[in-house]
């Protein structure tokens, strides 16, 4: 029997690499898509000695044009097809609104929104056609909180893929597909290079300990939620403190805790 595949977009490194190292434990076969086909080719071949799997390796960079059919024509051109989709790829663009230039803006929106949404939309028919399909959107306690200065379109790309994502959860039962489910994974802060690639570790590392979790926690708690066809999950008690806060918290107060707080995570030079 053909084992299950998952496609998991940015698996070069964090929680990306993780979610492969996790899906192949539990025997899936994976195509795995980033830019750095080095990092991808490594973990491919660790994960396919020691789990016995396949990983296709599919370089690709999300914010160029036509990615998102690249990647699943690589994997349909080796008779495979998308069981799981995990659309993980991110990153912050440091900066303000004003100061940044709108091609980084377009793209960061392609990689982080419309890349993501439009996996989706192609892979959703053939889970129809299968009965069968789990979706997690790796998204962010920051769509939980009030937006701040700097990275602007962060936080509110990633509000947008929790709404998305609930939405397309609700659409899959309502249409009768019970076994297909979509859930928004929202971490806080996880140990990864995220912060080194937006240049906010050395402040980012001032954050109180409490606040971090490494990434083999936050990925179990998405692979759970999405198969209990739970549509939004937040990994971690202390996390799931700060999301109850954000909504029962005055509105002009979390933005005051925000403001004074987001320096440490988001820079506006
Ligand atoms: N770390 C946190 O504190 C945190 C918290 C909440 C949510 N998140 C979210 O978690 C996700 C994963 O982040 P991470 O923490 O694991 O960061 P990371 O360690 O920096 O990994 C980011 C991954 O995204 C890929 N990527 C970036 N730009 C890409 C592009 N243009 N095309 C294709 N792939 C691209 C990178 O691969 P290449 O560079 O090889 O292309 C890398 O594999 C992101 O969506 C992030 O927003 C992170």
């Amino acid at each position: 029997m053909t084992r299950r595949l998952c496609l998991i977009t940015g698996a070069s490194a964090g929680i990306g690499a993780e979610f492969a190292r996790q899906y192949a434990a539990l025997g899936w076969d994976l195509a795995l898509t980033a830019r750095r086909t080095d990092r991808l080719q490594a973990l491919a071949d660790e994960l396919a000695a020691t789990h016995k799997i396949e990983a296709l390796v599919l370089g690709e960079d999300l914010g160029s044009d036509g990615a998102p059919e690249r990647i699943l024509a690589g994997i349909t051109s080796k008779d495979r097809h998308v069981d799981a989709l995990v659309n993980n790829a991110g990153y912050g663009l440091p900066g303000t609104f004003f100061n940044t230039v709108w091609d980084d803006q377009a793209t960061f929106l392609r990689v982080l929104y419309t890349a993501p949404i439009e996996l989706c939309h192609r892979i959703l028919p053939g889970m129809a056609e299968r009965g069968y399909g789990r979706i997690i959107n790796v998204a962010s306690l920051a769509g939980y909180a009030p937006g701040s200065a700097g990275h602007t379109l962060y936080a509110s790309v990633k509000s947008g893929l929790i709404k998305f994502s609930e939405s397309l959860n609700a659409e899959c039962a309502a249409s009768g597909h019970y076994d297909i489910h979509c859930t928004a994974l929202c971490p806080g802060f996880v140990w990864s290079e995220f912060h080194d690639v937006n240049g906010t570790r050395e402040d980012a590392n001032t954050l109180p300990k409490w606040m971090w979790m490494e990434a083999p926690p936050v990925v179990k708690a998405g692979i759970e939620a999405v198969n209990r066809g739970q549509p939004v999950v937040v990994p971690g008690l202390a996390n799931k403190g700060l999301a109850t806060l954000t909504r029962i918290m005055p509105e002009p107060l979390g933005r005051a805790i925000v403001g004074s707080q987001s320096r440490r995570y988001r820079r506006i030079d």
